[in-house]
């Protein structure tokens, strides 16, 4: 990273850590100072601000340790059938949005991607989690594959709270998070996405979405597909 645009990270990182730290300390100062005086229910209501602001901060360290990592490891890119890749992490969603109607839509044809697998993985946890998230109970969240002349194409569709064109390039920017009902409601720190299209891009791929407010989104992301040739390139590269 440059070094402004390292000072930047540095100052959004501090000032995002500032807000759980300061509610984690002011509650556990009120919890100690006046523990006889509080009742039961508040004890238990001051403790769940606690943990939820504790998980607030392991998310965001889990996140700039990817962000970093997305910005330095080395690919280990080989031939990679998205759609088993994809089959290994439904387990985690199944369990996460258990309310959720999950529709696989493959096609069992198609031929491999050249990717870093756990970068692959990455990336759909980042898009289905967000498709859970922006999305009420009862939703289906749609995962397809396919296929054109030069590329693999994965889509992941919602039927959720959508987003408007206007605000399609700030998604993709660190720590932008949108105005919506369930935004308030759910966990995030804007930095999934980001770090989906820094993966995408540097596996060679692209990402776009299409979406209409109020009834839902569908991300959009393009393989080329695996090709000897360019294989042995980059094994030269790196
Ligand atoms: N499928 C979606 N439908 C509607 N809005 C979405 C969807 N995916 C992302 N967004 C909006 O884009 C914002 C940025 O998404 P991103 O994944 O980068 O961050 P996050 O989910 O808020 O937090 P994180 O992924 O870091 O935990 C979200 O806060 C949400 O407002
Ligand atoms: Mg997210």
């Amino acid at each position: 990273m440059k070094n402004s645009i390292q000072e930047e990270f540095i100052s959004t990182v501090s000032h995002e850590m500032r807000t759980p730290l300061t509610s984690i300390r002011g509650f556990s100062q009120t919890l100690l100072n006046s523990w006889d005086r509080i009742d039961d229910e508040n004890k238990k209501k001051f403790i769940k601000i606690i943990e939820e602001q504790s998980n607030r901060l392991i998310n965001l360290v889990e996140n700039i340790l990817t962000v970093s990592k997305a910005n330095s490891d080395r690919q280990v890119r080989e031939k990679v059938y998205v759609n088993s890749s994809i089959e290994k992490i439904m387990p985690m969603f199944y369990e996460r949005y258990k309310n959720h109607k999950f529709i696989l839509n493959f096609n069992k044809e198609l031929p491999p991607a050249f990717l870093d697998d756990d970068k692959f993985q990455q990336i759909m946890t980042n898009l289905i989690d967000n498709a859970g998230k922006y999305s009420e109970e009862g939703n289906n969240i749609t995962i397809t594959t396919s296929l054109d002349d030069d590329n693999i194409i994965i889509k992941v569709s919602d039927n959720g709270v959508g987003i408007k064109e206007e605000d399609f390039d700030k998604l993709f920017k660190k720590f932008s998070r949108l105005e919506n009902h369930l935004t308030s409601k759910t966990q995030g720190n804007g930095l999934g996405l980001y770090i989906t299209k820094q993966l995408v891009e540097n596996m060679g791929g692209t990402i776009t979405l299409t979406s209409i407010e109020g009834s839902g989104t569908t991300f959009i992301v393009k393989f080329p597909i695996y090709n000897q040739e360019e294989a042995l390139k980059c094994s030269h590269k790196s």
